[in-house]
C-alpha cells in the first residue's frame, strides 16, 4: 500500500474533485474520485444508488471500494465522497492509503456552490441551509480529527489552495 497517496476528504461543495485534478497535473500522479469509481463499478448514478439501495448500502460500496484499491494504489490524488470519513471502518483505511487533507469551506460557501445542485441525494428537496447545518454540525469534528493537514478554502482559488497545499506538504 502506497503512502505516496493523497486524500482529499470534505463536505459536498468543498472542491475536493476541482483542486484534485489540479495538484494531481502539478504533482504528475494519478487522480481518482470514489464517486466516480463507484458510479463505473455500479454503472448507476449515485442518487438512482441512493433511491434505489439507501445510504447505508452506498455507504457499504464506499467501503468496499477502499478495500479493493487500497493495496495498488501509488502516486495518486484520490478524492472521496463528502461522507467517506463517517464510518470508523473507512478513517482507518483512508489513514493507511496516504496523506489526508481536509478542504475546510464555511457552511455559507458550502450554500452558495451547492444551491441549485441536483446530484447529492442528501441535498435534495426544501431548505438546503437547515440540511448542510445539520450535516456540517455533526461532520466538522471528524474531518478535523482525521486530517493530517487543514486548508482553509473560503475565498480562494483552485490554484491558490493547490499551491497551499504543495508548500504545507513540502513538495
Ligand atoms: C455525500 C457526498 C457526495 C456523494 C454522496 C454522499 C455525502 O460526494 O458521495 O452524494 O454524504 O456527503 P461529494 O462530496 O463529492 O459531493
Amino acid at each position: 500500500m502506497g503512502s505516496n497517496n493523497i486524500i482529499l476528504i470534505g463536505f459536498m461543495g468543498s472542491g475536493k474533485s476541482g483542486v484534485g485534478i489540479q495538484l494531481a497535473k502539478k504533482m504528475d500522479y494519478h487522480f481518482k474520485d470514489t464517486d466516480e469509481m463507484i458510479v463505473a463499478r455500479e454503472g448507476i448514478e449515485i442518487q438512482e444508488i441512493f433511491d434505489k439501495y439507501g445510504e447505508k448500502w452506498f455507504r457499504n460500496l464506499e467501503t468496499t471500494l477502499l478495500l479493493s484499491i487500497m493495496d495498488t494504489l501509488e502516486k495518486t490524488v484520490l478524492s472521496t465522497g463528502g461522507g467517506m470519513p463517517m464510518k470508523d471502518r473507512n478513517v482507518n483505511l483512508l489513514r493507511g492509503m496516504g496523506h489526508v487533507i481536509y478542504l475546510r469551506a464555511s457552511e455559507s460557501t458550502i450554500i452558495d456552490r451547492l444551491s441549485g445542485d441536483t446530484t447529492r441525494p442528501l441535498l435534495q428537496g426544501e431548505n438546503l441551509q437547515e440540511k448542510v447545518k445539520k450535516l456540517l454540525e455533526a461532520r466538522i469534528s471528524v474531518y478535523e480529527k482525521v486530517a493530517d493537514i487543514i486548508i482553509d478554502t473560503d475565498d480562494k482559488s483552485i490554484d491558490d489552495i493547490v499551491e497551499e497545499i504543495l508548500g504545507k506538504k513540502g513538495g
